[in-house]
């Protein structure tokens, strides 16, 4: 492949950067009307009334849309990632603050933003359930079933017993998550801020009673997801209520506030880890018990512990994963959703034990190296996170790190190394694709995934245009629309396998259609007989047996040729399937007096299998690894005790990284195409970003001697440390 693996420009890039692109909220049409969600200013009790004469009455106010009067909706279905959220206006239940209480559509926001104002809401308010250790809170096994048990840790003698606490945070994606919705009919049409639109208008078609067919769900262009585009939630469905109730098409675009309460968020958790290992740093027995949040009555189809036991080899481990209900907005995916937090524990944890036993982290990693998957037993499809830790290493000079916390300093600051590696697991979804070739030798490809900045449409055209011979400015990927080919979420680093999967095997079936309308010595031919230059179908074997695509089409009057491609996860032929692997590795300074800390170098070396484009995939390292620094230092929704009131649910009092935050980033790529993947990528949506937290944590001991287990590291936690938390030397 020749096109494949080139940093090639983002193929919508002029599109974004002129301002072309059409976003779900650049969606119009005429008699375009607005609407306005209302959410509940406490959270937990009952609404007892709600009063909406004045704002019915206000000027330009269409409808006022309550528990009271909305249209009555059936049960939404599941997708694969579980249910969906509970909708609200179902009843008078308040079950967090912000729950949408009301939705007022008026002929512009503003209109609707006025009226919203004007309700007249009484509640029956009870004291929230707002924090974990609470002792009204009910704590539940995860209802997905990760307790896992592998050897038996049970008579194990602990030698390491931990505790880790990370807040919820936000996935903050640039932009506002918006829908736009409109009825003909019973058909249905809906532009809409999400990472999988088949999932929307399957909920779409579920909630409405009408056929899916009669549901369209565009969203050619997302201003970010992170996970928060993967579940429908409420705003969505209430926008197409809107519409149906009005008859007349409707926008709702939720403001930043909601995005932080209506979109999910990571779960707050609290995670005990128990090791034990043996002088040598074996590994011999791993217990590992989390607790995260979920939304007072809803299901979370998420946990901690999913990857612990693939993350090293151990003969004996178990884990516990369970979620206590609180009156909290629900959580949702955040890139490396659980994963994550496993991995800052895991990762801290082996630190921990690399400087009790005297033995170097990163030697440490090696000697328990996981090459087998822990439930199968089969060795992994493709596996170079050891490439990573060396290859790294050397980037970074490992080798100068005196391993004596507060053994470096410069001036007033001490000077901190610290690495930490990742794994993410296979998580990819059959996906469909089809091409059009057109009597001009041009391609289109359709497929109904969408790129949520990752670059999709631009490793779709790349792939296919390699494949079918034919330069990128004849390939045109077309994407983000429940009409075309339907695709997997755009999540758990799944979609870039699935995707290239089925535009292989589309390529393949059109390479087929040519070659069999050619005739002769091309006909009859199997896909990977056949090679295409030069928009010329050819024997893989032969370049001389050419025939080009226009001159077929021509001879035969065709206007168009189309050929169809899947992607089916089939048989894994004896290997475990694997994910993609990373390590990170950091140099931070902290000035002690000041508590001011500072990541001054990172790099990172990834397994991504055959990297698809090094320009996108860098960038998905590079912002996840953003991501990561933000969980480290900086990221933490709160709600305040007595009444779960989000005080700093903006961006003027939640803090993200900036680019001053952001040191440089060296990025490299090791590692081989994987055999069970066509085209041989692992998505690399996740390993940017796991991993960076433990690896930040582990060069603020170094550095200081103070291990910090509770994220955020933020200045009050560097500062107001017990001094006894100090180890010297
Ligand atoms: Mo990611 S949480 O799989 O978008």
């Amino acid at each position: 492949m020749t096109l494949v693996g080139r940093p090639v420009d983002r193929v919508d890039g002029p599109l974004k950067v002129h301002g072309a692109a059409r976003y779900p909220a650049d969606e119009t049409w005429p008699d375009l009307a607005h609407a306005v969600l209302a959410g509940a200013t406490v959270a937990a009790g009952r609404i007892t009334a709600i009063d909406a004469t004045a704002a019915r009455a206000a000027p330009g106010v269409l409808a006022v849309i309550t528990h009271e009067n909305v249209l009555p909706l059936r049960p939404a279905p599941a997708t694969a990632l579980g249910p969906p959220p509970r909708f609200p206006l179902a009843d008078d239940v308040i079950r967090h603050y912000g729950q949408y209480l009301a939705v007022v559509v008026a002929r512009t926001r503003r209109e609707a933003a006025a009226a919203a104002r004007l309700l007249d809401v009484t509640y029956a308010a009870e004291p929230p359930v707002v924090r974990m250790d609470d002792p009204r809170a009910e704590v539940v096994e995860n209802p997905f079933g990760l307790e896992v048990a592998i050897g038996d840790a049970s008579g194990a003698e602990f030698g390491y017993d931990e505790t880790f606490t990370i807040p919820a945070e936000s996935n903050s994606p640039m932009g506002l998550f918006a829908t736009v919705a409109r009825w003909d009919g019973d058909r249905l049409t809906v532009h809409d801020s999400t990472q999988w639109p088949v999932s929307v208008r399957s909920v779409l078609a579920g909630v409405f009673g009408v056929p899916e067919p009669d549901v369209r769900v565009l969203c050619r262009f997302v201003g970010g997801g992170f996970g928060a585009g993967l579940k429908v939630w409420p705003h969505t469905v209430l926008a197409a209520v809107a519409a149906r109730m009005t008859g007349r098409p409707v926008r709702l675009v939720l403001d930043r506030p909601q995005m932080f309460a209506g979109t999910g968020h990571r779960s707050r958790s609290v995670q005990r880890l128990r090791i034990a290992a043996g002088p040598d740093g074996r590994l011999t027995a791993i217990d590992h018990h989390a607790t995260s949040t979920v939304g007072i009555d809803e299901t979370l189809f998420s946990g901690i512990v999913t990857g612990t036991a693939e993350a090293y080899d151990c003969p004996n481990i178990a884990t516990h994963d369970r979620q206590v209900r609180l009156h909290i907005p629900n959580p949702g995916f955040l890139r490396a959703p659980g994963h994550g937090e496993m991995n800052f524990a895991v990762e801290s944890a082996m630190d921990e034990l690399a400087h009790r036993l005297g033995i170097d982290p990163v030697e440490l990693r090696l000697r328990n190296f996981r090459a087998t998957h822990p439930h199968s037993g089969l060795p992994w499809s493709s596996n170079a996170l050891r490439d990573c830790y060396r290859v790294g290493a050397a980037r970074f000079g490992w080798s100068a790190r005196d391993p004596r916390p507060r053994s470096t300093r410069d001036g007033d600051e001490l000077i901190g190394y610290g690495m930490a590696g990742t794994s993410y697991s296979w998580y990819v979804g059959g996906c469909r694709a089809r091409i059009d070739l057109g009597a001009d030798g041009c391609a289109v490809v359709r497929t109904a995934a969408t790129d949520i900045g990752t670059g999709t449409a631009t490793i779709v055209t790349q792939v296919a245009a390699d494949r079918l011979g034919l330069p990128l400015t004849r390939v045109r990927a077309e994407i983000g629309d429940t009409d075309l080919p339907p695709a997997p979420q755009s999540g758990g680093s799944g979609l870039a396998t699935a995707v290239t999967g089925a535009v292989l095997a589309a390529s393949g079936e059109l390479l087929r259609a040519v070659a069999g309308l050619a005739g002769g010595a091309l006909a009859s031919r199997a896909a990977d007989e056949l090679a295409a230059t030069d928009g010329r179908v050819h024997l893989r074997a032969d370049p001389s047996t050419g025939v080009s695509f226009t001159e077929v089409l021509a001879r035969h009057g065709l206007p168009e040729l189309s050929a169809d491609g899947q992607f089916d996860p089939a048989d894994s032929d004896g290997l475990a399937r694997s994910g993609a692997f990373a390590a990170h590795f950091v140099e931070v300074r902290v000035d002690e007096e000041l508590g001011r800390l500072r990541v001054a170098r990172l790099v990172t070396a990834v397994d991504a299998g055959r990297v698809l484009n090094e320009k996108t995939a860098r960038s998905q390292i590079l912002g996840g690894a953003v991501m990561g620094l933000g969980m480290a230092l900086l990221e933490e929704i709160a709600w305040e005790d007595g009444t779960g009131r989000p005080p700093n649910a903006t961006f003027g009092d939640y803090l993200i990284p900036v680019n001053a935050d952001v040191p440089d980033h060296d990025i490299t790529f090791v590692g081989e195409p994987d055999p069970l993947n066509p085209g041989g990528a692992k998505g690399i949506g996740e390993v940017g970003l796991t991993g960076v937290a433990a690896a930040v944590a582990n060069a603020v001991f170094h550095a200081t001697g103070r291990r910090v287990r509770t994220l955020p590291i933020s200045v009050e936690r560097l500062l107001s440390e017990e001094p006894a938390a100090l180890v010297h030397g």
